[in-house]
C-alpha cells in the first residue's frame, strides 16, 4: 500500500514517530514497581532482585512490597495475612454463576477465571476509579487478587463435580491454593515449590498483559474490567500460554536421543519450540533458572527428561537460528514445576494469571496515580482518502 504519511486518528493528520513492530524497546510509561533487564538476565520487584527475594520470602511478603511499596515487619506481615483472608472468602451467591461457568462444554479454565473475575467485579460493585476514592480501589486491588486463586479452585472442582471449599484461614497463599484444589493439606516440598513459582511471576516489566491492562485502567474503567482484559493477553502460546505446550512437546520428542531431531524438523517446518525465546531476555531467564533448581529438587521423570533436553534444545537453536539468543525461558519449566506440585495441564496458565494478578492489580494502581489516557496512533497505509463513494445499485 501506498504510505500517505498520514497518521490515523491524528485529527490534523499530520506525522508521528513510528514505533518499531511490537513496541520492541518502546518506553511508554515510567514504573516504579519493577523492570528487567534482559542482557544482564536480571529483574526486580521495586528496588530488590526478583530471584533474592524468592529466595528469602514469601508470596505474602512480596505482594506487600508491591501493594504497600515496602517489605512488611513482623506487625506488618501479621495485619497483611489478615487482610488478604479476609478478602479471600467467595460469596455464596456467586457459586450458582460459577457452577454454570464450569458446566460448559467445551470448558477452558482460564476463559471460566475471566469471566468468573468479570462476574465478582459486577457482584461487588466495581465502578470507574474515577468515581470512587483510592481506598475503595485499593480494596478492589486486594479482592482480586485474594480471590483470583480462589474462583479458579473453585471451578476446578465444580468441573469434577466436588463442592468448592472454603479458604483456610490458616494456611498461607500458596498452601491455601494447592489445599482447595485438592480438599488436602499439601506438603511442604510442594509448597515450597509452587512457592517459588508463583512469585517468580508475580510481576515482568511492561509484558503484554500488564500493558494491557495498564491502558484498560487508563480509560478509567473499574479495576475488574482491567484484568479481565489482561487474563485475555495472558491467554495467548506467545505470552502465558506456552507451559502445558511445554509439556505436549516433551511427550512428542519422547525420549532424549530424539531431541535433537524433533527440534530441527520443527524449525525447518517453520514452528516455534515453547518455552525458548524472550523478547527481552536475550541471554539466559533468570526465572528459569531458579525453576531448573526447584525441578531439580523436586525430581520426578518429568523434571529430569527436561533438563536433559534443554541443552541439546539450545544447541540445535543456536544452529538453526543464528544470532537470535534462544534460550529456555520461564514457561519450559514452569509446566514442570506445576506438573510435580500435582496441578494439571489445563491449570496451568491460569494459575499463572493467579499470581500475575498480584501484578496486574500493582499496575493498575499505579497507572491511576498519575493517569493519561493511553492512546498512541496508527499510520494508514490503505488507498488515499478521501475517495469518491460510489452511488450505489
Ligand atoms: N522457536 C524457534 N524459533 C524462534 C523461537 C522459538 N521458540 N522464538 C523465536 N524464534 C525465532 C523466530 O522464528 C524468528 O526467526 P526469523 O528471524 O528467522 O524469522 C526470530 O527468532 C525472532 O522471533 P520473534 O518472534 O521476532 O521474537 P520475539 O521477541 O517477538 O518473540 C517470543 C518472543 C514470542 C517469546 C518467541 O521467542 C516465541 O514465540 N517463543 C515460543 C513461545 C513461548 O515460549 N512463549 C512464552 C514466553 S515467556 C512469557 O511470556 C511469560
Amino acid at each position: 500500500m501506498a504510505d500517505t504519511g498520514q497518521v490515523a486518528g491524528n485529527g490534523d493528520g499530520r506525522g508521528g514517530a513510528d514505533a518499531p513492530a511490537g513496541l520492541e524497546g518502546v518506553i511508554v510509561a515510567h514504573t516504579q514497581i519493577g523492570d528487567v533487564r534482559g542482557l544482564e538476565g536480571f529483574y526486580h520487584y521495586r528496588q530488590y532482585d526478583a530471584i533474592e527475594l524468592n529466595r528469602r520470602r514469601t508470596l505474602e511478603d512480596v505482594w506487600h512490597l508491591l501493594f504497600r511499596g515496602h517489605l512488611p515487619d513482623r506487625a506488618e506481615r501479621a495485619s497483611f495475612g489478615r487482610e488478604i483472608s479476609d478478602h479471600r472468602a467467595l460469596p455464596d451467591d456467586l457459586i450458582p454463576f460459577l457452577r454454570a461457568l464450569a458446566g460448559t462444554d467445551p470448558f477452558d479454565p482460564l476463559t471460566a477465571l475471566r469471566t468468573a473475575v468479570s462476574l465478582v467485579a459486577q457482584r461487588s460493585g466495581f465502578r470507574s476509579w474515577l468515581d470512587i476514592t483510592p481506598e475503595q480501589l485499593y480494596d478492589n486491588a486486594m479482592q482480586v487478587a485474594a480471590q483470583t486463586p480462589v474462583l479458579l479452585a473453585a471451578l476446578y472442582r465444580l468441573r469434577r463435580g466436588y463442592e468448592p471449599l472454603a479458604p483456610d484461614p490458616d494456611l498461607s497463599a500458596t498452601a491455601n491454593y494447592l489445599y482447595l484444589l485438592s480438599g488436602e493439606r499439601p506438603d511442604h516440598q510442594r509448597v515450597w515449590a509452587l512457592e517459588r513459582y508463583l512469585i517468580s511471576t508475580i510481576d515482568h516489566g511492561f509484558n503484554s498483559s500488564t500493558f494491557t491492562a495498564r491502558v484498560i485502567a487508563s480509560t478509567g474503567a473499574d479495576l475488574g474490567a482491567a484484568i479481565v482484559g489482561a487474563m485475555g493477553a495472558l491467554s495467548g502460546p506467545l505470552h502465558g500460554g506456552a507451559p502445558a505446550r511445554v509439556l505436549e512437546m516433551l511427550d512428542q520428542i519422547g525420549t532424549p536421543d530424539r531431541a535433537e531431531a524433533w527440534v530441527r524438523d520443527t524449525v525447518a517446518s517453520g514452528g516455534r519450540i515453547m518455552g525458548f525465546g524472550h523478547r527481552v531476555y536475550k541471554g539466559k531467564d533468570p526465572r528459569s533458572a531458579l525453576l531448573r533448581e526447584v525441578a531439580t529438587t523436586v525430581g520426578g521423570p518429568t523434571a529430569e527428561f527436561a533438563t536433559s533436553v534443554e541443552d541439546t534444545i539450545v544447541a540445535v537453536l543456536a544452529e538453526t537460528k543464528p544470532g537470535r539468543a534462544l534460550n529456555a525461558n520461564v514457561e519450559f519449566y514452569a509446566g514442570v514445576v506445576m506438573d510435580a506440585c500435582g496441578i494439571p495441564r489445563d491449570m496451568f496458565t491460569p494459575t499463572f494469571a493467579s499470581s500475575r494478578a498480584i501484578g496486574w492489580c500493582t499496575h493498575v494502581l499505579e497507572q491511576v496515580s498519575g493517569n493519561r489516557l493511553i492512546r498512541p496512533a496508527a499510520r494508514y497505509d490503505g488507498q488515499p482518502p478521501p475517495q469518491p463513494v460510489p452511488v450505489s445499485d
